[in-house]
């Protein structure tokens, strides 16, 4: 049975950046108190023109440079995302499409803030069955375009970004040893955006309502944050026989400070253990994990051999925890120029359209 190694990964934030200070004009708000009460000092926010789907390309490109691997080489793409480009087609294959990944299957996972560990356990779990070799897992969010800018409560917490991991198959053990996907959607009110879906179709009525915004009752959300986060953790490392004195790095959903200091306090660790970057994002969703995965990875705090725990928990409510060893990418021949297949992904985008618009006037011919 193969292992299913973590052997490239990459992030990107749009460059525009949103201080409190900032905030503190739009609603009444300060510094001091989104300091105090959730940790974050900024976070940034996409561009006109950018989308999850773009954000999603840029880290999937990073990714797969680490990785060493070509576009085509793929068998499966997931993209967690909260905050599609549309509901459908999934942005996972408006990514495929972008990135030149011709032999790739590609669908979107909507676990919230938990999507990012689900997305790699199932790649995971595809390359450890044998039924596939190679698979890119993304987390791309553009929250800033679904949050409700006159509400203090959410807008202060969210912010945009993209992280991406290439998952390879191999026979050395390592990468992926366990996950835990725990769900419970009697909570699904607490956190919600509940227009536009079949329950609540776009409408005057839902827009002037606010529909289409992200509400949350934070305090509940807070309280079921706190439960969960060292609870998935050792039950992550329980089922892949490990403790906690074998793991390097924790490496948390980044929702607010406090919620990762009760999961400090929780399972009794200090908090240099938790790799913590939303003073400078946000609240990310699922991209939060990766981007501080890759930061960490760059400023060479995990290093090949660690072993870490991936930990979040999001609306649903789902909550979930991965344990891994992290590797580095494989050995490879050659080098591999993945930005190339972006050129190529367009040519052969445009090329297959083309194609598709002949068909059609021919197959109405024949009709
Ligand atoms: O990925 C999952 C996403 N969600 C989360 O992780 C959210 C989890 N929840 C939280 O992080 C926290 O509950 C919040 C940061 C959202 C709120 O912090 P809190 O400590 O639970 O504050 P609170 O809602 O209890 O509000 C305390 C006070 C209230 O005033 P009164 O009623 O005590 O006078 C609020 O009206 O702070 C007030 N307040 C604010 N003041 C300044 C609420 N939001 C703000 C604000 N600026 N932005």
């Amino acid at each position: 049975m193969p292992y299913a190694h973590i052997t490239g990964w990459g992030m990107t934030a749009p460059e525009s950046i949103l201080t409190n200070d900032d905030l503190s004009k739009m609603v009444e708000t300060n510094d001091e108190w989104i300091r105090e009460r959730t940790g974050i000092r900024e976070r940034r926010i996409v561009s006109d023109g950018q989308t999850t789907s773009s954000l999603g390309v840029d880290a999937a490109l990073k990714a797969l440079t680490v990785a060493n691997l070509r576009p085509t080489d793929l068998d499966l793409i997931i993209c967690a995302t909260s905050t599609p480009d549309y509901i459908f087609p999934a942005t996972a294959c408006l990514i495929q499409d972008q990135i030149g990944a011709t032999r790739a299957g590609a669908f979107d996972l909507l676990a919230a803030c938990s999507g990012f560990i689900y997305a790699t356990n199932m790649a995971a779990q595809a390359i450890r069955s044998g039924s596939i070799r190679n698979a890119l897992v993304i987390g791309a969010e553009t929250l800033s375009r679904f949050v409700n800018w006159k509400d203090r409560n959410t807008c202060i917490l969210f912010g945009d970004g993209a992280g991406a991991f290439v998952l390879q198959a191999s026979e050395r053990p390592g990468g992926v040893y366990s996950a835990v996907m725990h769900s419970d959607g009697s909570g699904g009110d607490l956190l919600t955006l509940a227009g536009g879906g079949s329950a609540n179709p776009a409408t005057e009525a839902t827009i002037h309502e606010g529909k289409h915004f992200i509400e949350m009752d934070g305090k509940e959300v807070f309280r079921f944050a706190t439960r969960v986060m060292a609870q998935a953790t050792n039950e992550a490392l329980d089922s892949a026989g490990m403790t906690l004195e074998q793991v390097q790095w924790i490496i948390p959903h980044q929702a607010n400070i406090r919620i990762i200091e009760a999961a400090a306090r929780g399972l009794k660790l200090p908090m240099d253990k938790f790799v913590v970057n939303l003073d400078r994002y946000g609240n990310t969703s699922t991209a939060s994990i990766p981007i501080a995965t890759v930061e960490a990875v760059e400023k060479g705090q995990i290093k090949s051999g660690d072993k870490l725990v991936l930990v979040g928990f999001g609306a649903g409510l789902t909550w979930g925890a991965l344990t891994a060893e992290w590797t580095g990418p494989l050995p490879s021949k050659g080098h591999v120029y993945p930005q190339q297949y972006r050129v190529l992904g367009r040519v052969r985008s445009f090329v297959r359209r083309a194609i598709r618009f002949i068909e059609g006037i021919i197959f109405r011919r024949e009709l």
